[in-house]
């Protein structure tokens, strides 16, 4: 009944939600600057009529009260900004922004919110318990949206029982979803790394200190961190994208510049993974005569899906949209911030199917040619709003 009611109501606001997605994908805003985004949002919640609070400047909380008695308190979280990439697509809705774009479907989880809100304000009356509706600035950018948030208390009067979110993810096809229990992504941390030399004649190797060399013995040395050190059972990445050494074919530069990332799920074994990663490498440079520099920034910690709210987020899911529409998901190396909620309260974060390989929408996000497949945002909306209300108790 509940669930007919829901589906119908998903459909009835697609074309809203549509034209609300398309909106916020053409004004794209990057992490922290959300202010357009943030006063369209408003916008549409006193169309509706829900009461909202700003917090963390650019961020919204927003509440919904059930009618019916209930002391039960669910969150839905949808992060806002977009990404520093020039949008390569040509669709009416393109981003009017050169170098700007909504490529990690912000845009979607936002204006799929706003649905979400738009449908739980519809049948206020047909539930009870309390919904609070966190629009999140700035997932992208370190210290992450999702931290500020909860310092500035989203997460308090009244504390939610569960926290819900949704990410797109062009690899599941669209009417689908998938779900992990328990540790689902990792944490995720910077390395900056600069070993010093002394730079000289590429003939005369003896009267230098070679910061490549040295660089070079680092980085494959650091594997070790990975495949001796690390539990086999515990999924760890280290992985060097940038290495600069900025001399020439006969010239030994004076620093070599290396950039990284160190990801896992265990808080424990990250911080003792820091610490070896450091001692191996400012060893190995002074073992050869040189200097290193190892500056880690910590980043956000790894996501985890309690139990047993993912369990029964599993079984609405499988209600709303059939078996067939609800896939187990492996581990994923990526990071995102949902995690600090995840770290705090009970929480699940599930994929929402938004690929399309007939329609050849299938680009991997955080690209130029990242789209959705919009018929995804009926499952956006309304399978958020179901388990809202089935979670509440109803
Ligand atoms: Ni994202």
């Amino acid at each position: 009944m509940l669930k007919e009611q829901i589906e119908k109501l998903a459909v009835a606001i697609n074309q809203d939600v549509v034209s609300n997605r398309r909106h916020l994908h053409a004004h794209p805003e990057l992490s922290f600057k959300e202010y357009e985004t943030s006063a369209f949002i408003k916008r549409k919640l006193d169309e509706m009529e829900i009461p909202w609070q700003p917090v963390a400047d650019t961020g919204i909380l927003a509440i919904i009260h059930g009618d019916k008695p209930s002391d039960q308190v669910i969150a839905l979280r949808a992060d806002m900004d977009a990404l520093a990439i020039t949008e390569a697509n040509n669709v009416e809705y393109a981003s009017l922004l050169k170098g700007v774009m909504h490529a990690c479907g912000h845009d979607v989880h936002t204006a799929s919110l706003l649905g979400t809100a738009r449908i739980l304000q519809s049948i206020k009356s047909e539930f009870g318990g309390i919904v609070k509706l966190i629009f999140q600035p700035a997932e992208e950018k370190l210290p992450g949206g999702a931290s500020v948030m909860i310092k500035e208390g989203v997460l308090e009067n009244p504390k939610p029982h569960a926290v819900i979110g949704q990410h797109v993810m062009p690899s599941i096809a669209t009417g689908k979803i998938g779900i992990r229990k328990g540790k689902h992504m990792a944490s995720m941390d910077e390395l900056y790394v600069t070993v010093h030399g002394k730079g000289g004649h590429g003939a005369q190797p003896h009267q230098n200190i070679d910061p490549v060399l040295i660089a070079a013995h680092i980085i494959i040395a650091l594997q070790q961190v990975v495949s001796r050190m690390a539990n086999p059972h515990m999924p760890t990445v280290l992985s060097f994208g940038k290495l600069i050494a900025n001399g020439t074919n006969n010239v030994i530069p004076d620093q070599v510049y290396l950039e990284g990332t160190f990801r896992t799920l265990d808080e424990d074994w990250r911080t003792e993974a820091h610490s070896r990663i450091k001692k191996m490498a400012e060893t190995i440079a002074e073992s050869m005569g040189g200097r290193c520099e190892f500056k880690i920034v910590k980043g956000y910690p790894f996501l985890v899906n309690e139990e047993k709210l993912t369990e029964q987020v599993y079984s609405y899911a499988r209600h709303y949209l059939g078996n067939e529409n609800v896939q187990d998901l492996e581990i994923w190396m990526a990071a995102e911030d949902f995690a600090y909620y995840s770290q705090v309260a009970d929480s699940c974060f599930y994929l929402l199917g938004t690929g399309n390989k007939a329609r050849g929408i299938t680009a991997a996000v955080h690209t130029p040619v990242f789209d959705i497949d919009e018929n995804a945002l009926t499952v956006s909306t309304g399978l958020m709003a179901y388990i809202a209300v089935k979670r509440l108790g109803n």
